[in-house]
C-alpha cells in the first residue's frame, strides 16, 4: 500500500513512523509534512487545508490509503471529498466531525444525551453573556468560542473584568472570525485532566492507553497556553474504575448518540476528561488524534495500525484485538523562544543524526531542510519522545537527549511527568 498522510506537525510524524511499521506498507506519502517528516516521507507542497489539492495529489500518487490528521480539514469535509472519489480513508466525515467543529453542538449532544460535562449556557449577543457573567458572578468563569480557534478559544478569567475584556474580543473584535458568532458560558470545573483517544468504526469504541498532556508554556502549570508542551502515558489518575465508568457512561453513550444523530463517527475520537469529585466529565472532544498525546500513545501500540484503520473501514473493529505496550512513553516538547508568541525561524538545530538521536525517537513538529541543515521552522519545534520500564526511566531519557540537542534560545518545560509521578506516590 501508499499511504497519504495529510498534515505536518509532530502528530502526523507519529502516524507516519507508525504507518511505516506495517508489512502492508510500501511507502508513506506526506503533505504538506516538514523537514524532519521528510526522512521518513515523500513530502509533497500542497496545504493540508486544501481540499482539491489533497484530492489532486491523492489521485496523481495513487495513494490506496489516506489518513487526514488535522481538525480543520476533517470539519471542511475533507475524508467525504476523499471518499467521493473513492479513497479509503481515515478520519471522520464533515458531518461528525462536528463534534469538534462546534462547542455548541458537543454540548447539547452531551446534554441531549445524558453524557456528564459542565452545565453551560449558549450565548449569540455580546451584550447577553455580559448581563449573565455579571449577574452570576462566579469566578474563575470559563467562555469558549463555539467553533475551531487554533487551541486557543477557551479563555478562563478570574475577574469580571477579564471576562468583558475576553468577551468583546471573541464577540465583537472576531479573534476567532466567525468562531466566534457564538460563545458557551460553562460551570468552572475541577481535578486532574486526562487525555484518552479512542478508535470507533460506528458500531464499537476502543479506547486507546491514556496520557496526560501539560498545556502552559512554564514550568508549574505557568504562562500562556500552548498546543501542549509534553506528554506521558499512561495517566495514573485513569484507574481501572474510572476507565470503567467512562466507557459506560461517556465513550458507548457518545458514539450511540452521534448514530441517533445521523452523525456516526469513524476514526479517532479524542475524549479530554477532567476527574472532577462527581466523577469523570468531558471537558472536549476532538474529532482526530491529539498532539502531542499522539506521540506519547502509538509508540505504545503493538497492533498493526494498518490492520486497524482497515477494521474501521470495514466496520469490523469488534473483531480486532487491539494490544498495547506496558511501557511508560514521555515526550517533551522543545520550542522556539517566544512561543506561544512571536518567535524566530530558521535557526540551526545540532544534536541529531538525518533528524534522530539513538535512545529516542525525535518527532518534528517544525523544521525544515535549509542548505543541507536542519532548521527551526515552527512554535513546536521538536518532540523528544522516550520508552521506559516506568516513567521515571522513559523522563530520563526524553531529558537526557533534549540537553544534547540544541538550538539557540529553545525553551522546554522541565517538569513533564512530575504531576504524574507525584499522584503515583499518593
Ligand atoms: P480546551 O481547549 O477545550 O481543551 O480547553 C483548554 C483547557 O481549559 C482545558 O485543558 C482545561 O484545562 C480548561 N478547561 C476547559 N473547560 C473547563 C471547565 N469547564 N472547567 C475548568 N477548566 C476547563
Ligand atoms: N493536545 C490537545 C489537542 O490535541 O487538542
Amino acid at each position: 500500500m501508499k499511504v497519504l498522510v495529510v498534515g505536518a506537525g509532530g502528530r502526523e510524524h507519529a502516524l507516519i513512523r507508525k504507518i511505516k511499521e506495517s508489512d502492508k506498507v510500501d511507502s508513506v506519502a506526506c503533505c504538506p509534512g516538514n523537514g524532519g517528516i521528510s526522512y521518513d516521507a515523500q513530502c509533497y507542497d500542497v496545504s493540508a487545508t486544501d481540499i482539491d489539492g489533497v484530492v489532486a495529489l491523492a489521485k496523481e500518487i495513487k495513494a490506496d490509503f489516506v489518513v487526514v490528521a488535522p481538525d480543520d480539514p476533517l470539519v471542511a469535509g475533507m475524508v467525504d471529498a476523499l471518499n467521493k472519489e473513492g479513497f479509503k480513508t481515515f478520519g471522520p466525515t464533515s458531518a461528525a466531525a462536528i463534534i469538534e467543529g462546534s462547542k455548541v453542538f458537543s454540548k447539547d449532544l452531551m446534554l441531549k444525551y445524558n453524557i456528564p460535562t459542565a452545565e453551560y449556557k449558549v450565548f449569540d449577543k455580546c451584550d447577553d453573556v455580559i448581563t449573565y457573567l455579571k449577574e452570576k458572578n462566579e469566578f474563575p468563569a470559563v467562555i469558549k468560542a463555539d467553533g475551531l480557534a487554533l487551541g486557543k478559544g477557551v479563555i478562563i478569567p478570574e475577574t469580571l473584568d477579564e471576562a468583558i475584556a475576553g468577551v468583546k474580543e471573541i464577540m465583537e473584535d472576531k479573534i476567532f472570525g466567525a468562531s466566534g458568532n457564538n460563545v458557551v458560558v460553562e460551570e468552572f470545573l475541577t481535578g486532574p485532566e486526562v487525555s484518552v483517544l479512542a478508535f470507533t468504526d460506528g458500531k464499537c469504541v476502543k479506547p486507546m492507553v491514556s496520557s496526560m498532556d501539560h498545556k502552559r508554556a512554564l514550568d508549574g502549570d505557568k504562562g500562556l497556553n500552548t498546543g501542549g508542551m509534553g506528554t506521558v502515558s499512561p495517566n495514573p489518575y485513569y484507574t481501572e474504575d474510572v476507565a470503567k465508568e467512562c466507557m459506560e457512561k461517556i465513550f458507548v453513550p457518545t458514539i450511540n448518540a452521534m448514530n441517533s444523530e445521523g452523525r456516526t463517527f469513524k476514526g479517532c475520537l479524542y475524549f479530554g476528561l477532567m476527574i472532577t469529585p462527581k466523577g469523570p466529565k468531558v471537558i472536549e472532544y476532538n474529532c482526530r488524534f491529539g498532539d502531542p498525546e499522539t506521540q506519547v500513545v502509538l509508540p505504545r501500540l503493538k497492533t498493526d495500525i494498518m490492520d486497524i484503520f482497515e477494521a474501521i473501514n470495514n466496520e469490523t473493529l469488534d473483531e480486532l484485538d487491539i494490544e498495547w505496550d506496558d511501557k511508560a512513553c514521555t515526550c517533551v516538547i522543545m520550542a522556539s523562544g517566544g512561543y506561544p508568541k512571536s518567535y524566530p525561524k530558521g535557526i540551526e538545530i545540532t544534536g541529531l543524526e538525518n533528524g534522530q538521536r539513538e535512545g529516542v525517537i525525535v518527532y518534528h513538529a517544525g523544521t525544515a531542510i535549509q542548505d543541507n541543515k536542519l532548521v527551526t521552522a515552527g512554535g513546536r519545534v521538536l518532540g523528544i519522545t522516550a520508552l521506559g520500564n516506568t516513567l521515571e526511566e522513559a523522563l530520563e531519557k526524553s531529558y537526557a537527549a533534549v540537553n544534547e540537542i540544541k538550538f539557540d534560545n529553545a525553551h522546554y518545560r522541565k517538569d513533564i511527568g512530575q504531576k504524574a509521578l507525584k499522584a503515583k506516590i499518593c
